[in-house]
């Protein structure tokens, strides 16, 4: 009945206004809900998860399902108390960058229906790290497991690659410092507006991560990767990824080829940003399961992009991801996703989670 109503009512109303302003309105809203005990209730009992056990345990986090929130959906921190009663094991909160970020010039997010895929231009817009790291330290405690997503300050002073490093590191250091956040995301494979070089690039990525090693602290850390490299330029970054001693990989980001649209005639006159959602899925799946299979057990290996039903999800944990993430099929396919991806994996791989 649920998924029923939001496909042929909620979403058809949602999809005729701006996507951003829906998208700030559900975030306002849930951070509304999650305060009040009622709202709670209701939203576990339209949304939780009530199947058989679908915890897990990754890097020594216990995860209530393996289902994660993609970073750059609560850029800073304000739905840790909703996102529990959503069939949610855990999230990424940012991308967080060490100074507050403005974003790109709108419009920064438009969604491409019939090709099921959204083009994100928002240029990490976020409130930056002190901000976020207060919020998220204020938070009642509770196991669900909050990680951040740590990217590059998206300002023109940190374009350079020495003051992009310290720029990274300034942030995880107020995180460590603050005692914030389960476990550490390194995003390498956001575009930067004010332009300044990439970090999906094996020598500038061995730099920065080994800057970042020297930050001391005990909790997993992942690098999130770009999906558009051929796998021999991939494996280059994840011999680097390897060799710094990270926990695993998210694969991945954002697709850059909007030629493989599913309807590429729906792609904005300027192409600005990336594409979620389905333009992701096969490229993400693909790398994953090579990933898998060229590095065994080496690396925890999370599975996201373009994951808009339980299938979807099933696919990537069969091509050997531990965990999956989301964010366009909550918004295509509806917030009951999330519970069927737990109680699909539950029925094949349940019982991890001692
Ligand atoms: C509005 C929006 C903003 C995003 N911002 C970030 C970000 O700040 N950092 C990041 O690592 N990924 C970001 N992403 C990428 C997602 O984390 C994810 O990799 C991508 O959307 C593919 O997953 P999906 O197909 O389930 O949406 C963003 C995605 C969307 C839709």
């Amino acid at each position: 009945m649920l998924p029923f109503l939001y496909q042929r009512v909620v979403r058809p109303v949602l999809f005729r206004f701006d996507p951003e302003m829906i998208h700030d309105s559900f975030v306002a809203l849930g951070e509304q809900v999650g305060r009040r005990r009622a709202g709670r209730a209701l939203l576990s009992g339209m949304y939780g998860y009530r199947g058989p056990d679908a915890s897990v345990t990754v890097d020594g986090l216990r995860y209530r399902t393996p289902v994660v929130l993609a970073a750059g959906f609560d850029y800073n921190g304000r739905l840790l108390r909703v996102l529990p009663r959503m069939g949610f094991g855990g999230m990424e909160v940012g991308s967080v960058t060490a100074l507050p970020t403005p974003g790109n010039a709108p419009p920064r997010m438009s969604r491409l229906v019939r090709s099921r895929a959204i083009v994100v231009n928002k240029g990490l817009m976020n409130q930056g790290v002190e901000v976020v790291a207060e919020r998220l330290g204020g938070a009642p405690p509770s196991d669900f497991v909050v990680g951040v997503s740590v990217a590059r300050s998206n300002r023109a002073e940190v374009v350079g690659e020495e003051e992009g490093i310290e720029d990274y590191a300034a942030c995880l250091e107020h995180l460590v410092r603050n005692d914030v956040g389960d476990f550490y995301t390194v995003n390498i494979s956001c575009p930067n507006v004010h332009g300044g070089e990439s970090f999906s690039e094996p020598a500038r990525l061995r730099r920065l991560l080994t800057r970042l090693g020297q930050v001391e602290h005990d909790r997993p850390v992942y690098a999130k990767m770009p999906i558009n490299p051929s796998w021999d330029e991939f494996r280059r970054l994840a011999d680097v990824v390897a060799e710094h001693g990270l926990h695993g990989m998210v694969i991945g980001n954002l697709n850059k080829e909007y030629d493989e649209l599913l309807h590429p005639e729906e792609a904005p006159a300027s192409y600005q940003g990336g594409l979620a959602g389905l333009p992701c899925r096969e490229r993400s799946t693909e790398l994953l399961a090579r990933t898998r299979e060229a590095y065994g057990d080496r690396f925890t290996l999370v599975g996201c992009g373009g994951i808009l039903s339980a299938d979807d999800a099933m696919e990537k944990f069969r091509a050997g991801a531990n965990l999956v993430q989301l964010i366009s099929g909550m918004i295509f396919t509806g917030p009951h996703l999330m519970g069927r991806i737990a109680g699909a994996w539950a029925r094949e791989f349940g019982g991890q989670g001692a």
